[in-house]
């Protein structure tokens, strides 16, 4: 049996391979039940899904967490480096005022992008600013559970240049 620094060969080289972290903020659990009308059907465990199978395709595994606090979302986002390729990252209502899981974003060498299911640009005022988009690759918003497979496709292309 192969060992390196404790680990497995095998344990080593697949935590080597994740190339996304998907991580998902408040609320996010209850999509299904929460606001149909602004965030659709689609559970969250239908949206990891989705997301799982189409990064497959892409040749992409994807790690994925949800959280309702944002001293977790700041612990996987520190956790990220070193270890994924890019991180999706749908903030929930803390895009709109977590200046901690900006400064995170900002603290580690990941590229990140940022999703939203609706476009917060055309609803109620406080969600048209997010406070993590200048220190993101670029926002995705206003396609639904989409939002998240765009994404998705933008973090293949900057893991094939290298960013
Ligand atoms: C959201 C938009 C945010 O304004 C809101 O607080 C959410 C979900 C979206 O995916 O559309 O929780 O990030």
């Amino acid at each position: 049996m192969l060992k390196y620094k404790g680990l497995l060969l095998t344990d080593w080289v697949n935590d080597m391979e994740k190339n996304l972290l998907v991580l998902h903020g408040p609320n996010l659990n209850l999509l299904g039940k929460r606001e149909p009308e602004v965030y659709g059907h689609t559970t969250l465990a239908d949206i990891n899904g989705q997301i799982e199978a189409f990064a497959k395709e892409q040749g992409l595994t994807a790690d994925f967490c949800q959280s309702n606090y944002e001293g977790e979302l700041i612990e996987q986002i520190h956790g990220a480096d070193g270890k994924y390729q890019v991180i999706i990252l749908n903030a929930g209502a803390f895009t709109h005022y977590s200046i901690a899981i900006r400064d995170a974003l900002a603290s580690v060498s990941v590229p990140a992008i940022e999703v939203h299911l609706s476009n917060i640009h055309k609803r109620e005022e406080f969600r048209h600013h997010s406070v993590i988009a200048p220190v993101v690759v670029g926002q995705i918003c206003g396609f639904g559970a989409d939002s998240y497979l765009l994404a998705v496709m933008a973090a293949k292309r900057i893991i094939e240049r290298g960013a």
